[in-house]
C-alpha cells in the first residue's frame, strides 16, 4: 500500500471523526466553534494523526482503535500553532495560506480556541469508549508528557529565549526534539501502546519518529530560507527577523541540506531494520517511506 492510497481510505474518515468531535462538545453557532473549526478544518496535512494509523496498520492492528489518540495529537498540534502566531509568539499573520487564527477572530477568541483544543484533546482520549482504561490512562499521561513542559513547551520556550543568543548545533538540536520532535514521537508511540506492539519493533519504530521529527523542523527551517509565500503559505524569511535559532542560521543552507539528508538516511535505516526482522508482505512500510519525501528538499 502506498501514502495516497492509505491516505484516502483513511484521512476522510478520520476527518469526519475528528470534526464530530468538535461537535459534539461546542454549539456550532459559537464564535469558540467557528475559531477552532477554521483551524482544525483549515488543510494541515495530518502528519501525526496519519503517524499513528499508519504505526498501527504496520503493528497489525485495528486502525480505527488509533481515531481518538490521533485526533488529540492533532487538537494539541493545532492549539500549539494557534499560540505560535500569535503577536506575542511569532507574530504571523499567514498560516496555511489564510490569515491566522487571530487575525480573522482577535487575540482573546485565538488564545481561548488554542485552550480549548488543548484540553478538548484530553476529554476526547479520556471519552473514548473504543480503547481500554489502561491503555487510556498512559495515552493521556504521554501526550501531557509530549505537549508540557518536558515536552513541545520546552522547546517552545528554548526557541523565544534563543532570539536573545546563538545557540549551539547541539542545543538547538534538542530545542527541535522537544519543540517538533516531542509530538511527532508521541504519534508513533501512541500507535505502538495501542497496537500492542512488540519490544523491538516499538523501539525501531520509535527511532524512526526521533529522526523523522528532527527532520521535519530542519525542514520547515529551510523552507522558511528557500520557498517562497506561494509554497510555504506563509510570510518568508521570517525566522532571520525574529533572529530565531536555525539550522540554516546555524550551519548555512547547505549545511542544514547536509544535516538534512544524513537524518532522513538514519529514519531510512529504521525502516529497513523493520522490515529485516518483521517481514513486509504488504509492504505497509511504504506509506512510511513515502512520509520521508515531504521532508526532502
Ligand atoms: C508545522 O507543522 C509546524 C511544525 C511543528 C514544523 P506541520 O507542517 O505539520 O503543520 P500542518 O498542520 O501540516 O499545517
Ligand atoms: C512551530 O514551530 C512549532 C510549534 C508550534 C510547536 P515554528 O514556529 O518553527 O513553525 P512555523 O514556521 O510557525 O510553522
Ligand atoms: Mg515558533
Ligand atoms: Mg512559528
Amino acid at each position: 500500500m502506498n501514502l495516497s492510497e492509505f491516505q484516502s481510505e483513511w484521512m476522510p474518515r478520520f476527518d469526519a471523526f475528528l470534526y464530530s468531535e468538535l461537535d459534539a462538545r461546542v454549539p456550532s453557532q459559537e464564535n469558540l466553534h467557528k475559531a477552532m473549526a477554521y483551524s482544525l478544518m483549515g488543510g494541515g496535512k495530518r502528519i501525526r494523526p496519519l503517524l499513528v494509523l499508519a504505526t498501527i496498520s504496520l503493528a497489525n492492528s485495528e486502525i480505527s482503535e488509533g481515531f481518538a489518540a490521533a485526533a488529540a495529537l492533532e487538537y494539541i498540534h493545532t492549539y500549539s500553532l494557534i499560540h505560535d502566531d500569535l503577536p506575542a509568539m511569532d507574530d504571523d499573520d499567514y498560516r496555511r495560506g489564510r490569515l491566522t487564527s487571530h487575525k480573522v477572530f482577535g487575540e482573546s477568541t485565538a488564545i481561548l480556541a488554542g485552550d480549548a483544543l488543548l484540553t478538548a484533546a484530553f476529554e476526547i482520549l479520556a471519552e473514548s469508549s473504543v480503547i481500554s482504561a489502561d491503555k487510556k490512562i498512559k495515552l493521556i499521561g504521554l501526550l501531557a508528557k509530549a505537549s508540557g513542559p518536558n515536552g513541545m513547551i520546552a522547546g517552545q520556550m528554548d526557541d523565544v529565549e534563543g532570539e536573545k543568543k546563538t545557540l549551539t548545533l547541539e542545543e538547538l538540536k534538542h530545542l527541535h526534539d522537544n519543540k517538533t520532535g516531542a509530538l511527532i514521537r508521541y504519534a508513533v508511540t501512541a500507535g505502538c501502546l495501542i497496537a500492542e506492539a512488540d519490544e523491538p519493533f516499538a523501539t525501531e519504530m520509535e527511532g524512526f519518529s526521533r529522526h523523522l521529527g528532527l527532520a521535519y523542523q530542519i525542514h520547515n527551517d529551510l523552507k522558511d530560507v528557500v520557498l517562497d509565500e506561494a509554497e510555504t503559505g506563509k510570510t518568508i524569511h521570517h525566522d532571520a527577523a525574529l533572529n530565531k535559532n536555525t539550522y540554516p542560521s546555524l550551519l548555512g543552507v547547505t549545511g542544514a541540506i547536509q544535516e538534512l539528508n544524513g537524518v532522513i538516511r538514519q529514519a531510512e535505516d529504521c525502516l529497513d531494520r523493520v522490515a529485516l526482522s518483521n517481514g513486509d508482505a504488504e509492504n505497509k512500510i511504504d506509506v512510511f517511506r513515502q512520509l520521508l519525501d515531504y521532508v526532502r528538499i
